[in-house]
């Protein structure tokens, strides 16, 4: 009898059979998705990556083979022989072969599957612990199977475009030196020079501009990046960007080239046109109308600043925060009026983690203003407010005071949040912005010194660079960050090539001279070599097929990712180590308690 696989070959894929091809002979293999005994035929629907075929094993067509068939079980992997046929009435309208079943008259068991720890199935809940556990179980669900497949198909339409566009695929190394992009770094022992390490990189940042300096000129990679971090529901310890890099630009010729890569994948993936160029927001702006540099754009609700409204309010907490160089910001929900008092203290409960010492509200309702700090208010006042925040009959204000650094995050937050509770938040509907106008420096309260905002190789903004030796808190930088529904997609800047001012930059973040030559030695001698201007960005890759996949996390868009405590439970790393190996390195642990993933 003829072999599967080896002669008879796979015909047609489990998502491809339709009315056209009844009476056609095929060959399937797949896993088995479920079956049933019915009517004294087995029924099984065969599932791979491409859907699901129904096959029929009928005792009248080939007995033994029905037989065989009685003792099929879920995720065992065969392969099937027969006829297509028409299911006449008992066409399956969900499935797109649902028009039609193979009649079997030969099958092969290539392996048989254990009971399987959970159902290979979307519509089942499962806890996440198990699903990544039995990660390779969980990718057979059709729905993180499409994801990443998603995934793959947005990588191959990045390459076709960059390679359109004369970007040259090249590749940087992971044993590398640190880049300082904000993280701590994951480091490898060296075995050779016992008591050194390489660190993995946070980005290929330096390495990208060493090529730019070697002449390269348009560069990019879809490079895998590492960063020691607190976890997120967009953050992984490794994760991917689509890395690039070009030498003559300025910040505008690498956003229009961004534009055009997203324009071709979103174009390419799902046919929608997305218009350009997208719109540009600085920094300032965005921080003071939605409270972030990330704002989520599908909907309005802008934060409305009342602080010269309670400057010399009697309502001390108000008029003595502005008078602190603080902010008064208000939230206008529509119609939030009839919010419960549990819901409105359910609403402090989204600010305070950013430190916010309350969420004052106001109501307006019919028989007039309401709230603790109603009283505080006369009517001009009241006038002025319901103008400054357009609030009518059946609205809610919700009010706090503070420090912009705790005011605008805490604001931000609760526009984001009462949009949620409004069901405003479309998730197929795409509101890209670009962030502009990035300070050059953040101030490190802890450090008691400047901070880079983007990384120390972003070069500040030309009409700006007087002010780096008195004011640098005031620098702008050309950097720009592309944002989407509320996501930072992409974030890149133009370079410093003067080893001069990459010196100076450096030293304001508290890199000294000394220091600079040590760790960035390599990087001031290519500057002082001829390196042309240069500019780039990197796009998250994950999170955008999250985002474009409606993902809830970003480990549902990574086929292998790691727990929020940075572990992978299938292959149970980080894992203890021999200790002829840590020998071999040098190393000796300080703590010898021994810690299994997951474990606290
Ligand atoms: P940046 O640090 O802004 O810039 O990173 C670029 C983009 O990478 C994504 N990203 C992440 N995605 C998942 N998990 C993480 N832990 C994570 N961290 C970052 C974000 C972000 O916008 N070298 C610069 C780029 C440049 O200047 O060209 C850099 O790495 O989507
Ligand atoms: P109090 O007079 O302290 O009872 O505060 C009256 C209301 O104002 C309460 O709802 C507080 O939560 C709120 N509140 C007090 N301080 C602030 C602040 N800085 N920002 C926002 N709300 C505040």
């Amino acid at each position: 009898m003829a072999e599967f696989v080896t002669d008879r070959k796979r015909t047609h894929h489990c998502g491809e059979l339709r009315g056209g091809d009844v009476g056609r002979r095929v060959i399937l293999m797949g896993w088995v998705h479920s079956h049933r005994n019915l009517g004294g035929c087995v029924f099984v629907d065969l599932r791979d990556r491409h859907g699901l075929t129904q096959i029929k094993f009928d005792p009248a067509v080939a007995s033994e083979v029905y037989t065989h068939a009685t003792s099929l079980r879920p995720e065992w992997v065969i392969g099937v022989e027969g006829r297509v046929v028409s299911r006449g009435e008992n066409v399956n309208t969900r499935i797109p072969t649902g028009e039609v079943e193979v009649e079997a008259d030969a099958l092969l068991v290539f392996n048989r599957s254990e009971t399987p720890r959970f159902q290979v199935r979307d519509d089942v809940e499962v806890n996440e612990d198990l699903r990544l556990k039995y990660r390779y179980l969980d990718l057979r669900r059709p729905s993180l199977q499409q994801r990443i497949v998603t995934r793959s198909r947005v990588a191959r339409s990045v390459h076709a475009v960059l390679a359109d566009l004369g970007f040259l695929e090249l590749e940087t190394p992971y044993l590398a030196r640190s880049t300082p992009e904000g993280a701590r770094d994951y480091l490898v022992p060296s075995r050779i020079s016992r008591g050194t390490f390489y660190a993995l990189p946070q980005s290929p940042q330096l390495f990208k501009q060493l090529y730019m300096i070697a002449g390269f000129d348009r560069y990019y990679q879809l490079a895998r990046c590492f960063r020691d971090e607190d976890l997120r529901a967009d953050r992984q310890p490794e994760f991917t960007q689509i890395d690039m890099e070009m030498s003559f630009v300025d910040a505008d010729d690498v956003i229009s080239a961004s534009e055009a890569l997203m324009r071709r994948v979103f174009k390419d993936l799902w046919g929608i046109e997305i218009a350009l160029p997208l719109p540009r927001m600085p920094y300032d702006q965005a921080m003071s109308r939605y409270g972030t540099d990330r704002p989520d754009l599908r909907f309005g609700m802008e934060l409305v600043d009342l602080s010269d409204l309670f400057r010399d309010n009697p309502f001390a907490a108000f008029s003595g925060a502005v008078q602190a160089g603080g902010l008064v910001k208000a939230v206008v929900m529509k119609g939030g009026a009839d919010l419960s008092r549990k819901q409105l203290d359910g609403l402090v409960e989204v600010v305070k983690p950013y430190g916010a010492k309350g969420l004052a509200w106001l109501k307006l309702q019919p028989d007039g203003w309401s709230g603790p700090i109603a009283k505080f208010l006369d009517d001009p006042h009241r006038q002025r407010l319901a103008e400054a925040g357009s609030v009518e009959q059946g609205d809610l204000v919700l009010l706090a005071a503070d420090q912009p650094d705790v005011v605008l995050p805490a604001m931000g937050q609760l526009r984001v949040h009462l949009a949620k509770m409004l069901g405003m938040l479309k998730p197929d509907q795409l509101a890209f912005t670009w962030i502009t106008e990035f300070p050059m420096f953040l101030w490190d309260k802890e450090l008691g010194r400047c901070d880079a905002a983007h990384h120390p190789f972003t070069s500040p903004s030309p009409g700006d660079l007087h002010l780096l030796d008195t004011d640098p808190l005031k620098v702008r930088a050309q950097a720009y960050d592309l944002v989407l529904n509320g996501n930072e997609i992409g974030g890149g800047s133009i370079r410093i090539h003067d080893p001069e001012l990459q010196l100076k930059v450096l030293g304001l973040v508290g890199v000294g001279p000394e220091e600079a030559e040590n760790k960035f030695g390599f990087l001031l001698e290519a500057l002082r070599s001829g390196a042309p201007p240069h500019g780039g960005i990197a796009f998250g890759l994950d999170r955008l097929v999250m985002i474009l996949t409606q993902a809830q996390s970003i480990r549902d868009v990574i086929a292998f990712p790691k727990t929020t405590r940075a572990a992978c439970l299938m292959t149970n790393s980080p894992s203890a180590v021999d200790s002829s190996q840590l020998e071999e390195l040098g190393i000796a642990l300080v703590d010898s308690q021994q810690k299994q993933p997951g474990e606290s």
